[in-house]
């Protein structure tokens, strides 16, 4: 399977593409996480996204369509769950040039819908494993010893832009630029919508229903 998992920050989607990945054994592709990466690495190109990333704008397009298309290149037959990508019109259509060319397509496109009044309190809450990439969050999902992660024990770590000023942001980027993407798909029929404003654990449930059903067909 070739998943794409929109939402706006805070939806859930990296929550939600690791139990897909664990339960369907794809790959998860996650432009955040990828540009993160590339920050602690120090390299040029996660020198060329911080400004952005630390005011919640986007990384302009040729940046991130090179990185994620490079990465898709490498996942040959495995499928996959992209993260984050695309998130302009202009991305999605050039992962569908690439796709075209390679001679695969997207099977379906998780639209994960979240109601915005509840965005800052799940970004001011979550903290993450700076090692293995865990998603935590201070009250609704709380790791079983506080500040550390369950899989290796590491201080688990508050990201930057999840500042209630970085997140105000990054939710205007998101209408302005990223819904956009969820009409582009809807246009072909692509787009199943998952109503995230429920426990993790239900959002998961439906997530797996619309996904089995898509590998019984
Ligand atoms: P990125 O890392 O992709 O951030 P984002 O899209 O803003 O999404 P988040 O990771 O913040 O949220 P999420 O939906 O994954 O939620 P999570 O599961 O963690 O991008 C960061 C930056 O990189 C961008 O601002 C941009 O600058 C750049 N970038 C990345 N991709 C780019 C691209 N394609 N083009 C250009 N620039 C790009 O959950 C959040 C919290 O809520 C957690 O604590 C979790 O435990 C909790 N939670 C999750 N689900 C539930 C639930 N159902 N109920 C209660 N709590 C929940």
């Amino acid at each position: 399977m070739r998943i794409v998992l929109l939402g706006a920050p805070g939806a859930g989607k990296g929550t939600q593409c690791k139990r897909i990945v664990a339960k369907y054994g794809l790959l998860h592709l996650s432009s955040g996480d990828i540009l993160r990466q590339e920050r602690a690495a120090g390299t040029e190109l996660g020198e060329k996204a911080q400004s952005y990333m630390d005011s919640g704008t986007l990384v302009p397009d040729e940046i991130i369509v090179e990185m994620m298309v490079g990465a898709i290149k490498k996942t040959s037959e495995t499928g996959f769950v992209l993260d984050g990508f695309p998130r302009t019109v202009n991305q999605a259509e050039e992962l569908d040039k690439a796709l075209v060319s390679a001679g695969q397509k997207i099977d379906t496109v998780l639209n994960l819908k979240v109601k915005h009044e509840v965005v800052a309190r799940r970004m001011t809450g979550r903290r993450s494993c700076p090692q293995c990439g865990a998603v935590y969050h201070i009250e609704n999902l709380k790791p079983k010893v506080e500040g550390r992660c369950d899989n290796d024990g590491a201080r688990l770590i508050q990201r930057l832009d999840d500042s209630l000023e970085v997140v105000a942001n990054r939710l205007r980027t998101y209408r302005r630029q990223t819904e956009p993407v969820v009409d582009y798909y809807k246009k072909n029929n692509m787009v199943c919508d998952i109503d995230t404003n429920k426990d993790a654990g239900e959002v998961t449930d439906l997530i797996f229903e619309n996904l089995d059903a898509l590998v019984k067909a």
